[in-house]
């Protein structure tokens, strides 16, 4: 569903290039459990952003599901991040001054597409699902890194996206909580056939996929 051709991203800072990513070439398939592995510094955090379509490389092209994303406009390519894309990040990235169930509604708020099922009750049963329905009119910083990680899991799914991308997202826990966190994500790809793509610089986390890709100084060695 997500192929990279020939991916460079640069940057100029003074008069020296920094090569943050070289020649990338690789393909997700839909219904994939994959990692990206490798040390800090290594690019992996700017290749989910090409993947997602957060960022654009400075050479080469991100196709999703056969389209050119370097086609597309910015609001078009909002548009399908919106519709297809979930992202989890190693810091949770909620908002404190919302409650949990308002940060799961969070995304659609912005949400341009007319959704089928009402988002209200799907955040109701994420929540159950997850264990966290004592929580649904907690604020973000009155609760445990799990229950964040988790909240913030159940955003990335509010509006059924085909694609989990998560930065790190045992990062900031402990090892208990954090194997919760990725059986989560891994249910979710086995029940629910979502694309999941994990980004770690941990072998154990790594392992636990079904594929791994690792890149070193930008670059994929495996
Ligand atoms: N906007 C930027 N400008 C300049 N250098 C950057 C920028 N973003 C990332 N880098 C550099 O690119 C390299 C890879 O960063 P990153 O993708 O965050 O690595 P990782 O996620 O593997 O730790 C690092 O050396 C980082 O300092
Ligand atoms: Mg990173």
């Amino acid at each position: 569903m997500i192929k990279l051709q020939d991916v460079y991203k640069e940057y100029t800072i003074g008069d020296s290039l920094l090569e943050i990513l070289q020649n990338i070439n690789l393909e997700i398939k839909k219904g994939e459990f994959i990692s990206i592995i490798g040390p800090s510094g290594s690019g992996k955090s700017t290749l989910m952003y090409m993947m997602g379509l957060l960022d654009i490389p400075t050479k080469g092209k991100v196709l999703m599901n056969d389209v050119d994303t370097s086609k597309l406009s910015d609001e078009k390519l909002s548009r399908l991040r919106n519709e297809k894309i979930g992202f989890v990040f190693q810091q949770f990235n909620l908002i404190n001054k919302f409650t949990v169930l308002e940060n799961i509604l969070l995304p659609t708020l912005y949400n341009p597409h007319t959704l089928d099922y009402d988002p209200q009750i799907k955040a109701i049963t994420l929540l159950k699902r997850f264990g966290l329905d004592h929580r649904t009119h907690s604020y973000p910083n009155k609760i445990s890194g799990g229950e964040q990680q988790r909240a913030a899991i159940a955003r990335a799914l509010i509006l059924e996206p085909e694609i989990i991308f998560a930065d790190e997202p045992t990062g900031n826990l402990d090892t208990k909580t954090g194997e919760t966190i990725l059986s989560l994500l891994e249910d979710l790809n086995k029940k629910e056939k979502i694309t999941i793509v994990i980004v770690t610089h941990e072998a154990h986390i790594a392992e636990k996929t079904k594929r791994s890709i690792s890149i070193q100084d930008g670059k994929i060695i495996k």
